[in-house]
């Protein structure tokens, strides 16, 4: 549906995030007819360069963001005129004025003013925004993680933007909820009478999710070893996968409906105490091995420093201590330099509760309900079936196959498309309320406080594979193991 007229300022216009994900998500929704001619996207950065030569870089990045795609390549010209870039620095007064006047002149209508830079420079850009008079109307501020590296400092952020925009304003932006399989499990659960009777801990055993990734350190050092796994991935996109699958249905799919059954969840996960830690969550790092092939070098020599105890891979068992939830694990775990990059959440279902078959039939297998959000987008249940031919009754484990891209065979829009066009819209629904993201760092602040005290380095695991062998215990020492698709 195409959307009203829009201006949208990227801070860190030349960045990565912007030159990777916004800038090309956002040429495939204006090559959808999403936007019209009439929309404005303004690049801003610190250095001095002219909207021309702006464009010619974006262009660049856009040509091999988008490789052979034709119809993409055609409107790249059309698209690339919708651009504009300003220089300015967070820190000083010069090019404001300009700047503000240039928004102001294209009227009253939807600003999205996307902060793509570092959190530090929030606090001055959204007070820059508020003395010129750019946060009052249809004005909109769009924020990425970090936001905060524990409550404290996230409380700081979120004060800084709260002075100059209100939460209505306010877009957090958790790429994952943008991604289609997460929003296809509210379509599965709440579009369905098969799964939410089923929903609960009388039918579920346990809950994984995982968040693969074969990626080493990139070039993000210096973000990343202030960071590591559990800020990185576990606060944000693998908890808001958790309340995706553990909240109660929402009234309506409407913003603060679905955002307050969420902080439901976030305020229902039992606390991991210290004295728990060891036992309920792993850290790992990293060493030299092989990623597709190739030789990697370890997280150590990557970051080229040996006294790091970053950790590239988490794995805990997290509870949700409600009437629904009780006594049902909740396995998270996610990674760099793992075999493959996969995303899925599994619902693992209870056994039977009695077997008629005979012993050589063979084991009758947990029911399991598997949401892949990457790589090739799906859903599978797993059912038993008499394995075909004529010999006695022997038990099949075999899945019902729904792939998206062969169901459908069209281009899945990539998370941030979706998201954008949502702040463009006003829609807050897949975005993180304030409270949500306060919840969160309250269950994650005392597992960092914990790991702190204990100072102990991380278990390593080589590249390559699947992280330390603890977190394989941590769920065979339930009688569980972790999914493979086979
Ligand atoms: C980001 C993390 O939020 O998500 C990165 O900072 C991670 O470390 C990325 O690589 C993963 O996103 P996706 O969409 O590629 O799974």
């Amino acid at each position: 549906l195409p959307v009203d007229p829009f201006d949208l300022v990227i801070f860190g216009g030349t960045g990565d995030l912007a030159l990777r994900k916004l800038l090309p998500g956002l040429l495939r929704r204006y090559a959808m007819g999403q936007f019209g001619d009439d929309s404005r996207i303004i690049g801003v950065a610190r250095e001095q360069q002219s909207s021309e030569a702006y464009r010619e870089k974006v262009g660049e990045a856009l040509l091999r963001a988008i490789g052979d795609n034709h119809e993409l390549k055609d409107k790249l010209p059309a698209f690339l005129q919708r651009l504009g870039y300003h220089a300015l620095d967070a820190n000083k007064d010069d090019g404001w004025e300009a700047f503000a006047e240039e928004i102001k002149s294209h009227g009253d209508r939807i600003r999205v003013f996307y902060l793509s830079t570092s959190p530090s420079l929030f606090v001055n850009l959204c007070s820059r925004l508020k003395a010129h008079d750019l946060n009052g109307g249809k004005s909109r501020v769009v924020i990425e993680k970090p936001i905060g590296h524990d409550s404290a400092s996230a409380a700081v952020i979120n004060d800084a933007v709260g002075s100059a925009f209100a939460e209505s304003q306010t877009f957090r932006i958790d790429h994952y909820l943008g991604k289609e399989t997460v929003q296809n499990l509210l379509a599965l659960r709440f579009g369905n009478i098969l799964f939410e009777p089923l929903w609960n801990s009388d039918h579920i055993d346990h809950v994984q999710i995982t968040v693969a990734e074969t990626v080493g350190l990139e070039k993000r050092a210096a973000y990343y070893d202030t960071s590591g796994a559990l800020r990185d991935m576990v606060q944000n996109h693998l908890l808001q996968l958790l309340c995706m699958v553990a909240m109660e249905p929402p009234a309506a799919l409407q913003a603060d409906a679905v955002r307050d059954e969420k902080l439901k969840v976030l305020r229902s996960l039992r606390p991991i105490t210290e004295d728990e830690v060891s036992q309920l969550t792993v850290r790992g790092q990293y060493r030299a091995g092989a990623s597709s092939g190739n030789a990697v070098p370890g997280y150590l020599d990557e970051l080229g420093r040996n006294d790091s105890r970053t950790e590239t891979f988490v794995a805990l068992k997290a509870e949700v201590d409600n009437w629904r939830w009780a006594g049902v694990p909740f396995y998270l775990r996610t990674g760099k330099r793992l075999p493959e990059r996969v995303s899925e959440i599994v619902i693992a279902f209870r056994q039977i509760p009695h077997s008629i078959f005979e012993h050589d039939a063979g084991p009758v297998m947990g029911n399991k309900l598997v949401l892949r959000l990457q790589p090739d987008e799906g859903v599978k249940l797993w059912i038993m079936i008499k394995e075909p031919g004529p010999g006695g009754l022997r038990l099949q484990h075999v899945p019902l196959d729904m792939s998206f891209a062969e169901a459908f065979g069209v281009h899945q829009p990539e998370a941030y498309e979706r998201l954008l066009m949502d702040v463009v819209r006003g829609n807050p629904t897949l975005f993180m309320r304030r409270d949500e993201v306060e919840a969160a760092w309250k269950w994650i602040d005392p597992i960092l406080n914990a790991w702190e005290k204990l100072r102990e380095m991380p278990k390593t695991y080589t590249a390559g594979s699947w992280g330390p062998s603890a977190a394989v215990a941590l769920v065979e020492r339930d009688g569980r193991t972790w999914h493979e698709d086979t």
